[in-house]
């Protein structure tokens, strides 16, 4: 028996070369001149996109919203970062993404029971070339120099005030997505002072040790190890699960947490969350209607289902470690939508 060497690809990974390749200035983004704050203004399909100082404007034909400008960047962050990532991406109540995985449905209050009631709703469903570089080009047009939208408001700078410089460099960081897993030859590696990952400042305590890996002779390309604790307590990131280890559709996806997730997160399978140190507070919604279903506090060794049919936001108040552990087939949502499977993962009785 060989080892599978190469996980195979599913539909639902994130295509780092797609996502490195958006085109800002492709012909696919529509903008404006730059209004009075120096920022342009963009069109998708029947919405429109502004920002000035303070805030971010999202127009479409029933309707408009208004949201922190903060807050949009990290939201948009993460659509842009993750490629749409699975099912549904809610800025907030009200905006949002839900991805088809080669079309994406860009919504306004879709699933908000009191926008559906009042019929403001709107959907349109876009090819994901086209989305992607719209939102490569309004996230990089309307990131000010010294602002990341992946740090914790702690470890950043302000995203607030009329244009001024950018920082590519942090909006266009790619995902980390181990091949196999941290630490083979030839896939990512752990990370070091030396390698630009200091420990966080609330991380000075976990052990930086590592395991000893003895592999035999013509073993060195498949046995690794590496401390995941010390890799966390290195990330300069909140809110952006990468993946560690891959064993055919299962992901391991760990992340360091702070502050609030940026999205709420509208799951289209369930996710399994362990909670390795510290404490996430979950507020947990029905996904398509956004009714509270419940509150879930996860201390460090708590291990939570979370189930297909909701969505989610988690408040980290110190950073925290997470491991987030995802099922990446492709035939999971045809098989929630026809009722083959159900929403959650495991029944107590
Ligand atoms: C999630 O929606 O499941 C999620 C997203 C990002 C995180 C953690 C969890 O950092
Ligand atoms: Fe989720």
């Amino acid at each position: 028996m060989s080892l599978n060497t190469a996980a195979a690809p599913t539909h639902a990974e994130p295509d780092a070369a797609a996502i490195a390749a958006a085109d800002p200035d492709s012909s696919d983004v529509t903008s404006t001149a730059t209004n009075a704050h120096g920022y342009h203004n963009f069109a998708l399909g029947e919405f429109s996109f502004s920002r000035d100082e303070y805030f971010a404007y999202v127009i479409w034909p029933t309707g408009q919203h208004v949201m922190s400008v903060d807050a949009f960047l990290r939201a948009i962050q993460r659509d842009v970062a993750w490629d749409f990532f699975y099912g549904i991406v809610n800025f907030d109540g009200v905006f949002g993404t839900m991805n088809h995985y080669g079309t994406v449905d860009l919504f306004a209050g879709r699933y908000n029971d009191a926008y559906r009631k009042a019929e403001l709703d709107h959907m349109e469903n876009v090819e994901t070339p086209i989305i992607r570089d719209t939102f490569t080009a309004i996230i990089k047009d309307w990131t000010n120099e010294g602002f990341d939208p992946f740090a914790s408001p702690a470890e950043t700078g302000s995203a607030f005030g009329p244009k001024s410089g950018n920082n590519d460099a942090a909006v266009t960081r790619q995902r980390v997505t181990a091949a196999r897993m941290v630490g083979l030859p030839g896939d990512e590696q752990p990370r070091s002072d030396g390698s630009g990952f200091p420990v966080n400042r609330h991380f000075v305590d976990v052990s930086q040790e590592e395991p000893q890996v003895n592999p035999e002779p013509g073993y060195e390309d498949r046995v690794a190890g590496f401390s995941l604790k010390a890799y966390l307590s290195r990330s300069d990131v909140t809110w952006n699960p990468s993946v560690v280890s891959v064993c055919r559709d299962s992901l391991m996806c760990p992340t360091t947490e702070e502050y609030i997730l940026p999205i709420i997160h509208g799951n289209d399978r369930s996710e399994w969350f362990i909670q390795l140190s510290d404490e996430i507070t979950w507020e947990v919604e029905d996904r398509d209607t956004g009714r509270k279903r419940a509150t879930v506090v996860a201390k460090a060794g708590d291990v939570a289902a979370m189930p297909a049919d909701i969505r989610h936001q988690g408040y980290s108040p110190k950073r925290s470690m997470l491991l987030v552990w995802e099922n990446n087939s492709g035939e999971i949502p045809e098989l929630l939508n026809s009722g083959q499977v159900k929403p959650q993962p495991v029944d107590f009785e």
